[in-house]
């Protein structure tokens, strides 16, 4: 079966009087039905602004230059807002980062939650509402129906965050991008967000790509990982074979300084050195200058491009690691 979802050297910029930022430049990556892709990379590596360019919702100036993004067989890139509008909330919806933010300040909170029920099902007012406030109260809302009518300013971040995840999962879609949906959350209400996920992927088949610094939370959900650094996906596997074998040299530095893989809350930690250049990259390996492992063919070569090198296990990098 083809994947669900196929990002293909996509290139997202923001032309800037300065140069043009290159925030997203080259991703590849797929996600299967049915499944959970964990995306990690430090901050600043272009993970949003994928999430963002797959919804077509890159903000101005930004915008998509080259590459494809197949859903279900068709090139979003090329769809109209008419056509992505259909898509939005109902095939892919977004758990946004800055959740506050994302919510419209004008409207309250169950009215958000009500007008898309009404919008995309054939629920009567009534009906729209005794499921908003339920929905609510399952994302470990205290007095849903108190939330109803609260307006997005007066939530806190958590709170937020519970009611923009309400909304990415109310109307089942088939997939699911949720970019650091649990990063302004407890422990306990993490663990029950997480849950809450897992069980929609049971219920409703919805594949899920989850954005996340916590390595611990991608290995307790997710068959795959794809690491982002410098603008593109630098090596994608299934979970188990990464967090046991990364062969980046990058994946493997992030490896290196944890002590447990298993639990949660091993956030990922900056590394030393400067972070890539993302305005006018050179067009050249963005690891190399905090890299370890470079060589000579390192320095004078192009960016190395995402290449299978083990069967599930792709890798952009001239001289991995070798573990054995
Ligand atoms: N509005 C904008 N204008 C110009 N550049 C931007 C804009 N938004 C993001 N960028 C740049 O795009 C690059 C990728 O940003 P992005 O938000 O996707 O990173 P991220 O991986 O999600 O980071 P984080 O982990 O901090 O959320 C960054 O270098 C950033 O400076
Ligand atoms: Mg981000």
């Amino acid at each position: 079966m083809p994947p669900l979802l196929e990002i293909d050297n996509l290139h997202t910029y923001f032309p800037t009087r300065e140069g043009i930022i290159k925030a997203v430049n080259g991703v590849s990556l797929s996600l299967e039905a049915d499944s959970i892709l964990g995306v990690m990379g430090e901050s600043g590596s272009g993970k949003t602004m994928t999430a963002l360019s797959v919804l077509k919702l890159v903000p101005f100036p930004g915008q998509i230059v080259s590459g494809r993004i197949e859903f279900d067989g068709r090139d979003m890139v090329k769809m109209g807002d008419d056509e992505m509008r259909h898509i939005r909330g109902r095939q892919i919806s977004l758990i946004f980062q800055d959740a506050a933010s994302a919510l419209n300040p004008v409207i309250t909170v169950g009215k958000q939650v009500e007008e898309l029920m009404l919008e995309h099902t054939g629920m009567s007012k009534r009906q729209a509402q005794e499921f908003t406030t339920e929905l609510l109260a399952s994302m470990g809302i205290p007095d849903a129906r108190q939330m109803l009518n609260r307006y997005p300013f007066q939530l806190s971040g958590g709170m937020a965050q519970r009611v923009m995840m309400a909304i990415g999962v109310a109307l089942q879609p088939r997939v699911l991008i949720a970019d650091e949906p649990t990063s302004n959350l407890d422990v306990t209400l993490q663990a029950e967000m997480l849950h809450r996920l897992r069980v929609l992927r049971e219920e409703s088949q919805t594949a899920i790509m989850l954005i996340t610094h916590d390595l611990g939370v991608i290995a307790q959900m997710a068959e795959r990982v794809a690491v982002m650094y410098g603008g593109y996906v630098v090596e994608s596997a299934d979970t188990r074979a990464l967090y046991s074998k990364p062969m980046h040299p990058y994946t493997w530095g992030l490896f290196q300084s944890l002590p447990r893989l298993d639990a949660a809350g091993q956030r990922l930690r900056p590394l030393t050195g400067a972070p890539p250049q993302m305005l006018d990259p050179p067009d050249q390996c963005p690891f190399l200058h905090r890299c370890s492992k470079a060589t000579v063919e390192c320095r004078t070569s192009p960016r190395p491009h995402l290449q299978t090198v083990e069967p599930g296990h792709a890798l952009a990098c001239y001289n991995p690691v070798e573990m054995d």
